[in-house]
């Protein structure tokens, strides 16, 4: 039986529609598994803390800018006190900014002078009182990213240290025209390693410092 053009138009309007909705579900379907958690018994993040070592010496290699952005991203979605994301970043590339900001530090900051990139973590002490936890939160968050990224990383401790005529963390914000009411936890200097250190491993944790119920 022949179809007419009215019958036709119509068959393929519903083609098309049921197409879309086709599509449509598919993104979403996807989407929704861009959004999910790992796997259950995924140890992507037990290798990260297992293979993070603090790393002090760097090659000449710089890090590129997307690097650097997608580690300050996973700092940024770290928690946070009240959920005010009170945490800032500096990052400092050039050399001898670099060497200057490793000197805000009285017994010096080696591994801030070596590096390629080095970040300050800088809290806003008027969003809570909270702002030393915060601010050591994001650094950590910052410690695993590098690592995920393959980027040496290390601490260097501001906050309590002193600088050579205040506390360290007023001269780094006098350097980088940093705001009073901002306080610095750390410097976390960045750079490719210049070569690895063993990686912690799972089995030599010592258990005996978890204690279940009550301390025993
Ligand atoms: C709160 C804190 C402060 C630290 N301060 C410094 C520092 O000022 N300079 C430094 O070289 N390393 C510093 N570190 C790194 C530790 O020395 C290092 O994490 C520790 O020795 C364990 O080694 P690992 O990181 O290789 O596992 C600090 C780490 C933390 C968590």
């Amino acid at each position: 039986m022949a179809i007419g053009c009215k019958e036709h138009c119509h068959m393929k309007a519903i083609l098309a529609l049921t197409t879309a909705i086709a599509v449509i579900a598919v993104m979403g379907v996807s989407a929704m598994k861009d959004h999910a958690a790992p796997a259950p018994g995924s140890d992507a993040l037990l290798k990260i803390a297992e293979t993070r070592r603090s790393i002090r010496q760097y090659t000449s290699e710089p890090i590129s800018p997307e690097t650097i952005s997608n580690i300050i991203a996973i700092a940024m979605l770290a928690p946070s006190s009240y959920g005010q994301n009170p945490v800032e970043f500096v990052v400092v590339q050039e050399r001898e900014k670099l060497a200057r900001l490793a000197a805000c530090k009285r017994i010096g900051a080696p591994s801030v002078r070596a590096s390629a990139a080095s970040v300050v973590v800088m809290v806003d002490t008027s969003k809570g009182e909270l702002w030393p936890e915060d601010g050591s939160v994001a650094a950590t968050y910052l410690l695993l990213a590098a690592e995920q990224y393959g980027i040496g990383a290390c601490w260097n401790q501001i906050r309590l240290r002193d600088g050579q005529r205040k506390s360290a963390s007023r001269e780094i914000c006098e350097l980088l025209g940093v705001p009073e009411r901002y306080e610095v936890v750390c410097v976390v200097a960045l750079g490719h390693p210049k070569s690895r250190l063993p990686p912690h491993r799972k089995e030599d944790i010592d258990f005996a410092r978890l204690h279940m119920g009550k301390f025993k």
